[in-house]
């Protein structure tokens, strides 16, 4: 197991309803992407997706104020990235991505009980985000933390081809730290 955070089903407490952060495993750094990681994300991104985002997608976005976010193993080898925008009271996760060879070792789930830990420590109580249906694997993962499918955008993604695919926007909500006492 790469890291130490298990949260098995959306009932078990591993996924309270007020999002907690984390614990890391040993070694393992979380950090504020910055523009030496943008070579590194931009090569996952790449291999990661059907339509990524290029290296300048990621640059605008850090620009414009967006969070990004790194996880780093112990040998400092880049193993994920999200990027986060706040809008008002509600975080955004516009992209969340696990380097291939890594998928499936439970590293997305960290990192989006990390997203969720560090929206509710910036005070904002809602997120949201959009998915490709064809997506499965990353719609069980969002379902399973808690989020609920709240509407459809037709034709939002660009799919093989000219074709387009819709996108889902999930969203999950907790009590503030003020609502919740
Ligand atoms: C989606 C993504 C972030 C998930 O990260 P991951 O590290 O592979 O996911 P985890 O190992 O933490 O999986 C957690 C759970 O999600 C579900 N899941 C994740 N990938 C899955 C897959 N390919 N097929 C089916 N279920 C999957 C499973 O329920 C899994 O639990 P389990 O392994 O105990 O069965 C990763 O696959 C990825 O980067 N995909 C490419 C980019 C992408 O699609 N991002 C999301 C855009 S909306």
């Amino acid at each position: 197991m790469s890291v130490s955070y298990r949260a098995d089903t959306a009932e078990s407490s591993d996924w309270p309803e007020v999002p907690v952060m984390p614990a890391l495993a040993h070694g393992w750094v979380l950090a504020r992407m910055s523009a030496l990681d943008l070579q590194a994300v931009a090569e996952i991104e790449s291999r990661a997706y059907s339509h990524p985002w290029t290296r300048g997608n990621f640059e605008n976005s850090i620009k414009a104020g967006h969070m990004g976010l790194t996880l780093r193993d112990p040998s400092g080898t880049l193993v994920a990235y999200v990027v986060l925008m706040p809008v008002v009271d509600e975080m955004h996760l516009l992209n969340i991505t696990v380097e291939p060879r890594r998928q499936r070792q439970g590293v997305g789930r960290l990192m989006l009980a990390v997203t969720l830990a560090t929206s509710h420590t910036h005070h904002l109580h809602t997120m949201l985000l959009e998915v490709r249906p064809s997506n499965t694997g990353a719609l069980a993962l969002y379902l399973e933390a808690g989020f609920v499918e709240i509407g459809r955008r037709k034709g939002y993604y660009p799919a093989a081809g000219n074709a387009r695919e819709d996108a889902l926007v999930l969203r999950r909500a907790w009590p503030g730290s003020e609502d919740a006492a």
